[in-house]
């Protein structure tokens, strides 16, 4: 058309009115809205002329903005140069994402370039994010050496950020925007129109910059975005439209948009003008990047560059606040304003989570992990660490970053803290210290303040979201002007004198009670004027708040005459208040209840003075509630000019008035938190000043100096204002005795942890009176006597109390620091830490940052202010902590009566910390009477009815969760009870339906006689009936089948411990993706020809295993068979699998298409796969095609492998090819984990294949991908995770060119893969054991490079230099007498190392870069494993755990390791007997807590009838008396195994008893060893041959 239609009118320019930016002397800048028409028309008269426009792009962006952008060149065009030919404009589209920004793609660009004859004259424009601008800016840098080049950036990073300053690059395998250049663009047009199309996460992602860049340069900006935050998110969504072009159409929000923008984008304009090439000021730039792009390395691509910044810019406030230059008030609004613009601010932020998995999370944010990317950092001078250190909101320390230690950023990263004592000199200097102010006090302050006349400067105001909404809502209100000084530490209040005004919108309160109930009160006193008919404010809340109670506040304020309604639900918030003209606060008497909530009253009290008659308040309703802070009020009233009278006692009078503000008001630090830095000086001998709280303080914590502190020793001076404690020497304080601490319950945890120590006056404190501790953010009591039991002092707890039994300070010491959990309490941890900083090895507190509730800057006190040793620890994870917080739902077992609901049910409780309930015993409990009582009584109806009442019951309120919930046979006859069983499952529970052997269970039910019988042959048709019923209402199913082959009961006992940990994720059963691994593929036509044995043996060294179901006998023939018995048969081959292996299984049903075998139709296949899931296959392999988005979202807690094969090779090619994408993509979509299998043409499609890995490829969003066939080999080499491979043992491989394990080790040893690695055992002497035999047929049967060897050693220290130093150690053994002493040098122990206090195995961990050289020492313990594993198989079921007592023998590291597998088993009764009987006394008080009785005995013969005997000393001498072995069935064990036959053994094996010998124990502990320095499940058998030859010939 434009050649025959030329002189059709072209359309009017529409030019947008925009604001410029100068940079570099020149204004190039250009923001606004719709600027398309104006830019080319700027190019066009203000630029060189051009042959050659080149527009670059990614595919998002084409499809919104490309066609807009030709049309407007045609037009800007046609209205300068009407009639002259127009230039070319090329436009190019690449894939959008960070994988573009390659050397690869900006060669595609340039020879595509070169292709349509590009010359010097050309211009090219970058459209798009900071991708598209980094790397087209680097395409005109560098073609012909350099052409002209525009930035037009789309998203809000890339407007404020990476288009302005020059610098553009390209990614490379070492990292990011490591290749690149300066190139100045020539113009940068910013068009804020197109930010609607920005997805709202890529926003808050530019945010982060904007926020970052006002925190370091310019208060005033950064006060705005803290106040705009909502109108800024407004603007950007409703930002369509043509609105904005000119200023006229720019509504205000596009206008906060712009300003917002622009002025960021001029601070970094500047910046660049001053310094172009970053030599200091730019680097101001970096200000959250030391510690964000460190987080980034860990989290991208899940997590975007901007919100790990928004994490760092937090993390490096509190460097800052740790050394001293910035206050806690501007860490907090710093984190407060990132939030409100949808950023993450915690390491462990809930937004990181969703995004990356809690356990990921933890895993990838390890401290040392980070710490080994920042040794990197390009901005690093040396090895000096460099963080931009702000003094205050909006300007930095110094005029560029600032040298930091190491020690401070791993401080502030860690999860927890360790606390070293303090040395005796600096904790005898006099320290002053003030906590945050108090809450009540803040926020009562504000109140009067803004109420009140004249101004007044807060100080110490607590800064919490609490005192900040009340803030807000004071302001818009118009009660008050506020202004910051002081960096924050002093709020103006310059007050409004009671006048208010309507605020402009609703008034949020977030979740702040305090706020909620003051100004409930408050909004009476608006002064709408003359307009007031119909007028009102609204006060309104989160979810929560909307369910918090106000009633008795409004009906009193109702009663008086307030206009007050309720907007949503009855006695709570949304409240409406009414402003009819002159109503206002009408006065006079008034009448409240308040026996609820003290803050009724205050909100009365504190508007009183402005209401139209003075006030009469009369407390009714029964007992007064917390009259302490009612006293407070009243106070404080008094303080700012307003006297109340109290003239009886729930009676008070309000004169009228108006408050008077005192210039200054300095608010009361928190009483509470004082306690923590007096405490510090009682404990330390130290002496501490509180400046700000003294006898005339009305916080019941006030008194803890005087009531606790003075009678336990401390000399203690006190002043109305002022409270000055001096501690006596260390360890002279005295006990309390009984104390009752009910007026200041909030402080009993401070007594506690000194009480621990105050061994003076009896050593005994029992504190009383504080009840309500119970059940305050944990159980506090419970929560000191658990971890001051880890100190080894002896607490016990009551209902009201706790009772502490003083232990010497020098006795706390033990050679590890003990680890403290805080259960997420502030008041816990900080306690804690006042004990760590006197206990002789310090503490580790394990969750640092719970203190910040309410005193978030404790640690650099402790630090800075207190002289305690402080810095980051990473506590090892403990078994609480794992897996979700919330106790997993219920799991709820049904089936045929007898067929071992009962029994599976307790076994799997006790396996995995359940409880369980029978509900036929529940109800018979419950009704008084038995259940054929019931229906013989009452019926069958009667009967259901009760069963459904506690079926509902159980699963919402009494068993709802951690529970396994065993249910009648019958329970699923009855509709109402299957509609229960389905709403459990939709709220995520778990019913596991049990299907029977009916031969079986037909024969157990005719011996029972404790239910209503069956008719003979009756059971078979009621199951029949019911089969399908039971199918419905269940999510998972266990075959209980024991006449299977392998499949014994206890193999189905551990199948359901297995399917119910992995129903309730308690135990997911899961590979660990972070690092190759395999599964095996099992071809045999029956699964029952590989005994366990053959099996173990064909696993070794894989990761799961695959059920090729399409190879199965069973499916021959699927064509015609009655599918529902293909899936029975289908169901005993998974059945005899999941009994012979404890691997996850891979379920594959291979079609032929794909290469496999399955020829069924698709309903059968899906079907199947269906059934994995219920069956509880922790893989399920599903082909990626029209069915499997379906599977995807119906698989449970399975894992899908989307899976994509091309047996031929044709269609799937790694190289640059569509088809491989697309596939990916769908995989990705359908899927957990992508497969793409193609196959090998030439030795080449390996390499492609491995780039198409290293493209795509990582631990979030694994990828398997090879090629079959003998010339793809190397690809399987290659293949970064869950390998398929095959086994020698197996007829037949799965796939051709599959490999085995050690073929793929070898491979991988050879190619550099994989590092040989130094192993060894370490003590004395260790010439003759067989653990070098052991250990090294494990490594050849896995076709490892490793090598374990001897170093003898009697001392630990020795082993550092001879061993553990050397740059290919991987691990050791250690044994007598090194296992204590080695401790001190490990980096980490195992909870079970540390709870043993001995170390046998020593695992190497990496750093977290494959270069670092770094590693750390993970001391494990492995010995209490290998006696678990040998008592377990010897044992006689005759002597259950319950009623099992045990021997010990010695009380040396491997007693210890005895004494804690004894407690993992079960046992509870345990006598230790040693020589040195003081050796044995403090191992017996490490453990005490641990068993019912654990005693020490004088002489063996004092045993009393032990059924087990565990010995542990080397070549032991003793006589066991015959007395001993009195017990049946009884088991020992002796860990040692020189001679074979030790004199413990052979009197056994006289008594007939299990003996279980040292060489066995050996064996068992070695393979866990092994497993744990390989990750790869270890060659049992060739292990235990290779011992038992080495043994068998010197023994
Ligand atoms: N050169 C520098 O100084 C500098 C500074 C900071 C960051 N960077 C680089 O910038 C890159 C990140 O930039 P980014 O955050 O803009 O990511 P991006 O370029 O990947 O864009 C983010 C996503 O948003 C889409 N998008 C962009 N604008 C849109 C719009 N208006 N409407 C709809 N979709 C839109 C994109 O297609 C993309 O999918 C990184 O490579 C980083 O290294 C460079
Ligand atoms: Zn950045």
């Amino acid at each position: 058309m434009a050649g025959s239609d030329k002189q059709t009118a072209v359309r009017a320019l529409q030019l947008a009115e925009v604001e410029r930016i100068s940079i570099l002397g020149s204004e190039s800048i250009v923001c606004g809205f719709h600027l398309a028409d104006y830019m080319w028309t700027d190019i066009f008269s203000s630029l060189a002329a051009a042959s050659t426009y080149v527009l670059v792009t990614d595919s998002n962006l084409a499809a919104l903005y490309l066609d807009k952008y030709r049309e407007s060149f045609g037009v800007a065009w046609a209205h300068l140069r009407a009639g002259a030919a127009a230039p070319r404009l090329l436009t190019y589209v690449l894939a959008p994402g960070e994988t573009s920004k390659s050397r690869a793609t900006k060669s595609e660009i340039e020879d595509w370039m070169f292709g349509e004859r590009c010359t010097r004259d050309t211009l090219v424009l970058a459209l798009g994010g900071g991708v598209i601008g980094d790397l087209v800016g680097y395409v005109a840098a560098t073609f012909m050496r350099g052409v002209g080049f525009v930035q037009v950036p789309t998203s809000l990073l890339a407007m404020v950020d990476s288009s302005i300053g020059g610098k553009t690059a390209v990614d490379t395998a070492a990292g990011k925007n490591l290749v690149g250049a300066f190139w100045q663009p020539q113009r940068i047009f910013m068009d804020m129109a197109v930010l609607s199309t920005l997805p709202a996460r890529e926003f808050s992602n530019g945010m982060a910059e904007v926020i970052k860049t006002a925190a370091i340069w310019d208060a005033a900006e950064f006060d705005v975005l803290e106040a705009s935050a909502d109108e800024v998110r407004r603007a950007v969504l409703t930002g369509g439209g043509s609105a904005g072009l000119t200023l006229a159409t720019r509504t205000a929000e596009q206008r906060m948009l712009q300003r917002v923008i622009a002025a960021s984008a001029r601070v970094k304009a500047h910046v660049v003008t001053h310094d172009e090439r970053e030599t200091g000021l730019r680097g101001l730039l970096n200000f959250g990047h030391t510690i964000g792009h460190a987080i980034e390395a860990q989290l991208a691509p899940a997590v975007l560059h901007g919100e790990c910044v928004a994490v760092g810019c937090v993390l490096e406030a509190e460097v800052a606040r740790r050394m001293g230059h910035l206050g806690e008030v501007s860490v907090a609004r710093l984190a407060r304003c990132l939030r409100a613009y949808g950023l993450p601010t915690a390491m462990d932020d809930p937004l990181l989570c969703a995004l990356v998995g809690k356990a990921q999370l933890r895993e990838r944010l390890q401290p040392q992990r980070l710490m080994d990317v920042m040794r990197v950092d390009k901005k690093n001078v040396g090895t000096q660490k460099r963080v931009v250190v702000l003094a205050r909101l909006g300007a930095t320390l110094e005029p560029k970053p600032t040298n930091v230690d190491d020690a401070l950023i791993l401080e502030v990263i860690s999860r927890g803290v360790l606390v070293r004592p303090a040395p005796g000199t600096a904790a005898a200097a006099a320290v002053v210290v003030t906590p945050p102010g108090s809450k009540s006090i803040s926020n009562r302050a504000l109140q009067m303040a803004a109420l009140g006349q004249g101004t007044c400067r807060i100080r110490n105001l607590l800064h919490s979201d609490d005192t900040q909404v009340m803030l807000a809502a004071l302001q818009a209100m118009g009660g008050c002007s506020i202004a910051w000084e002081d960096d924050g530490a002093t709020l103006v209040v310059h007050g409004g004198g009671g006048q208010l005004h309507m605020p402009p919108a609703d008034v949020y309160l977030g979740n702040a009670g305090t706020a909620a109930r003051f100004l409930a009160t408050t909004a009476n006193l608006i002064n709408a004027g003359s307009s007031a008919a119909g007028s009102s404010t609204v006060l309104t809340g989160n979810a929560r708040m909307k369910q918090r109670p106000c009633a008795p506040l409004v009906d009193a304020l109702r009663a008086n005459g307030c206009d007050i309604e309720y907007v949503e639900r009855e006695g709570s918030l949304p409240l409406r208040v009414g402003h009819a003209a002159g109503r206002g606060f009408p006065g006079g008497h008034i009448q409240l209840a308040a026996s609820v909530s003290s803050q009724y009253v205050s909100s009365i009290l504190l508007c009183a003075p402005y209401a139209q008659e003075p006030v009469r308040l009369e407390l009714v309703g029964g007992k007064v509630i917390s009259q302490p802070y009612i006293d407070m009020t009243v106070a404080m009233m008094a303080q700012f000019g307003c006297a109340v009278q109290r003239v009886a006692a729930n009676e008070y009078i309000v004169p009228r008035g108006a408050y008077r503000n005192p210039s200054e008001y300095v608010v009361e630090s928190d009483a509470s938190s004082a306690t923590y830095p007096l405490a510090f000086a009682a404990i330390t001998g130290g002496q501490c000043t509180v400046p700000n709280i003294g006898s005339a303080s009305l916080q019941g914590d006030a008194r803890f100096a005087v009531d606790v502190l003075r009678p336990m020793g401390c000399t203690v001076e006190q002043t109305a204002t002022s409270t000055t404690v001096r501690g006596p020497p260390r360890g002279a304080l005295r006990a309390l005795g009984d104390i009752d601490m009910e007026p200041m319950t909030d402080a009993f945890l401070t007594a506690a942890v000194l009480a621990a120590v105050a061994t003076g006056g009896g050593g005994v404190t029992r504190i009383r009176g504080i009840a309500n501790q119970h059940v305050k953010e944990c159980d506090r009591i419970v929560a000191m006597r658990d971890e001051l039991a880890r100190f080894g002092v002896e607490c016990l707890d009551h209902a009201d109390g706790i009772d502490v039994h003083a232990r010497a300070l020098a006795e706390l010491c033990s050679a590890v620091p003990p680890s403290v959990h805080c259960y997420d309490d502030h008041r816990v941890a900080m306690s804690f830490s006042v004990l760590a900083s006197a206990a002789p090895s310090g503490a580790e507190i394990r969750e640092r940052r719970c203190v910040g509730k309410t005193w978030p800057q404790w640690w650099d006190v402790l630090a800075r202010d207190l002289g305690a040793g402080v810095s980051g620890a990473d506590p090892a994870e403990e078994a609480e902590e794992l897996g979700s917080p919330a106790p997993a739902l219920s799991t709820v077992i049904v089936g045929m009566r007898g067929v071992g609901k009962s029994t599976l049910g307790r076994a799997a409780a006790r396996a995995l910390g359940l409880a369980f309930v029978d509900m036929d015993e529940e109800l018979e409990r419950v009704v008084g009477k038995t259940i054929p009582q019931i229906i013989a009584a009452d019926g069958w109806d009667a009967f259901r009815a009760h069963e459904t009442r506690l079926l509902e019951l159980a699963l919402t309120r009494d068993f709802a969760a951690a529970t396994v919930v065993a249910c009648g046979g019958g329970v699923v006859e009855a509709e109402a009870n299957r509609a229960l069983l389905l709403r459990h499952i939709a709220r995520g529970g778990a019913v596991v339906c049990l299907t029977p052997n009916m031969q079986h269970v037909a024969a157990f039910l005719a011996r029972d006689a404790t239910r209503p019988a069956y008719a003979a042959g009756d059971a078979h048709d009621v199951y029949e009936r019911r089969r399908e019923l039971y199918a419905a209402c269940s999510n998972y199913e266990l075959l209980v089948d024991a006449s299977l082959p392998h499949a014994d009961w206890s193999a189905i006992e551990r199948a359901f411990v297995r399917l119910v940990g992995f129903a309730t994720g308690a135990r997911a059963n899961r590979v660990d993706l972070t690092r190759p691994s395999h599964f095996v593929s099992l071809t045999a036509p029956d699964v029952a020809t590989y005994a366990p044995a053959r099996l173990a043996a064909i696993v070794a060294g894989a990761h799961a295993v695959e059920l090729r179901v399409d190879l199965l006998e069973a499916m021959a023939g699927s064509e015609s068979a009655d599918a529902a018995v293909l899936v029975a048969d289908v169901f005993r081959q998974f059945s005899i699998l999941r009994a012979v292996s404890p691997l996850p299984i891979v379920f594959t049903v291979r079609t032929a298409a794909q290469g496999g075998a399955f020829a069924g139709s698709d309903s059968l296949r899906l079907r199947l796969l269906r059934a994995a899931v219920r069956w509880g296959a922790e893989y399920v392999d599903a082909e990626v095609d029209a069915h499997a988005p379906a599977l995807y979202s119906e698989r449970g807690r399975s894992l899908v492998i989307a899976s994509f094969h091309d047996p031929t090779g044709t269609r799937l090619r790694w190289g640059r090819s569509e088809f491989a994408a697309e596939m990916l993509q769908r995989a990705r979509a359908c899927g957990d984990i992508a497969k793409l299998i193609s196959f090998a043409h030439t030795w080449d499609d390996n390499i492609a294949c491995r780039e198409f890995v290293d493209r795509h490829h990582s631990a979030a969003t694994p990828l398997i991908a090879l090629n079959m066939g003998y010339t793809g080999q190397m690809s399987r080499v290659l293949c970064p995770v869950l390998t398929p491979v095959t086994h020698p043992l197996l007829a037949a491989a799965a796939a051709p060119g599959q490999i085995t394990v050690a073929q793929i080790n070898q491979a991988r040893a050879i190619a550099g893969l994989l590092p040989t690695r130094r192993f060894a055992l370490c003590g004395s002497p260790i010439a003759h054991s067989p653990s070098p035999a052991m250990h090294n047929a494990g490594f050849a049967a896995l076709g490892l490079p490793h090598s374990y060897g001897l170093c003898e050693a009697t001392e630990a220290q020795l082993l550092m230099p001879a061993l553990f130093d050397s740059p290919d150690f991987g691990g050791a053994s250690v044994t007598i007498p090194l296992k204590e002493s080695v401790i001190p040098l490990m980096s980490a122990l195992t909870p079970a190392a540390r709870r043993i206090g001995a170390v046998n195995t020593v695992i190497r961990t990496a750093g977290a870069s494959a270069s670092a050289t770094t590693s750390s020492l993970l001391g494990d313990n492995t010995d209490y494993l290998g006696i678990v594993g040998c008592l377990t198989r010897a044992s006689s079921p005759a002597n259950s755990a319950a009623t099992a007592s045990a021997l010990v023998v010695g009380a040396g590291g491997t007693a210890r390791a005895a004494i804690y597998a004894l407690h993992s088993l079960g046992i509870r009764t345990v006598l230790v007997y040693n020589r040195t009987k003081s050796r044995a006394d403090s191992l017996v008080a490490d453990f005490a807590d641990l068993f019912d009785s654990l005693t020490v005995i004088d002489k063996l013969s004092d045993a009393v009838v032990p059924t087990v005997i565990i010995g542990t000393v080397p070549a032991c001498d003793l006589l066991f008396p015959d007395e001993l072995f009195a017990g049946r069935c009884g088991v020992a064990l002796d860990m040692a195994y020189k001679p074979r036959w030790t004199p413990l053994l052979e009197a056994a094996k006289r008594h007939e008893w299990s003996v279980v010998p040292g060489v066995d124990v050996l064996i068992e502990q070695g393979i866990h060893q092994f497993e744990k320095w390989t990750h790869a499940t270890p060659p049992t058998a060739a292990m235990s041959e290779a011992v038992h030859a080495k043994y068998d010939a010197n023994f």
